[in-house]
C-alpha cells in the first residue's frame, strides 16, 4: 500500500465536536453492491467525521499502476481478491478512517470476519434497477458484464450476483441502510448518528 492511504482526505469543515468523535468507532467500512454509492457516501461521511477517506479499489489501482479492468484481464480475479484481502488486513491496523470497499469484498469468508471484528461495516442496500442503471455503462467494472450485448441478459446476471451476495453483506454489516431516495449527505448523517 502506498502512502496514498495516509494522504487521503483529511478533516473536513463539518468535523464534529470532540465529544461525538470520541464515541465513534475507529474505522467505518462501507460495503454493498456496485453503484450503491460507497464512494460518494464515504466522502460525505469522512467530511462529517473528520476521518480520512480511503477507497480500496483506488488504492489497489494506484499500487498496481493499472485499472481494475486491466488487473482482472491481465492477472485474473483471484489475484485481485488476494490484493483486496491483504489491503483489508492493513486497514484494520489503522484508525480514524472511512473506507469504501469493493463490491466483492464479502466473497471471502475471512474478509467477512475481519469486517465484523475491525469494523463496523455498513451495508448500503438499494434496488437492483437503480444500481444497474448507475453502472451499466462503466467499462472499468467487470461485473457490469459489458461484453454481453443483450442488456436484459446483462441485467439478469447482475441481479443474480446481487441476490447471491445480499446475505453476505448483511452478515458482515453491523448496520444496513436503505439508499432509496437519499442523498449521499443524508446517508452519511444517518450512519454518523447511528454510531456516534
Ligand atoms: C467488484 C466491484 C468493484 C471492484 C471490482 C469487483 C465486485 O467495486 O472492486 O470490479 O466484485 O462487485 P465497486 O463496488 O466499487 O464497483
Amino acid at each position: 500500500m502506498t502512502d496514498r492511504v495516509e494522504k487521503a482526505a483529511g478533516p473536513g469543515n463539518g468535523a464534529p465536536a470532540a465529544e461525538a468523535r470520541r464515541a465513534l468507532p475507529e474505522r467505518i467500512f462501507l460495503i454493498g453492491f456496485m453503484g450503491s454509492g460507497k464512494t460518494t457516501v464515504g466522502l460525505a461521511l469522512s467530511r462529517i467525521t473528520g476521518y480520512k477517506y480511503i477507497d480500496m479499489d483506488s488504492v489497489i489501482e494506484e499500487d498496481e499502476g493499472m485499472t481494475i479492468r486491466d488487473i482482472f484481464i491481465k492477472r485474473g480475479e483471484h489475484d485481485f481478491r488476494n490484493r483486496e484481502s491483504r489491503l483489508l488486513d492493513k486497514l484494520c491496523e489503522k484508525s480514524g478512517i472511512v473506507v469504501s470497499c469493493g463490491g466483492g469484498i464479502i466473497h471471502d469468508a475471512l474478509n467477512i470476519e475481519k469486517l465484523q471484528e475491525c469494523g463496523p461495516a455498513v451495508f448500503l442496500n438499494g434496488d437492483v434497477s437503480l444500481l444497474f442503471d448507475r453502472v451499466k455503462n462503466d467499462s472499468n467494472r467487470p461485473f457490469a458484464y459489458l461484453d454481453i450485448a443483450d442488456e436484459q441478459i446483462r441485467f439478469n446476471k447482475f441481479a443474480d450476483l446481487l441476490e447471491k451476495r445480499k446475505n453476505l453483506y448483511k452478515d458482515a454489516a453491523a448496520m444496513t441502510v436503505d439508499i432509496t431516495g437519499k442523498t449521499p449527505e443524508a446517508l452519511a448523517a444517518e450512519i454518523f448518528n447511528y454510531f456516534k
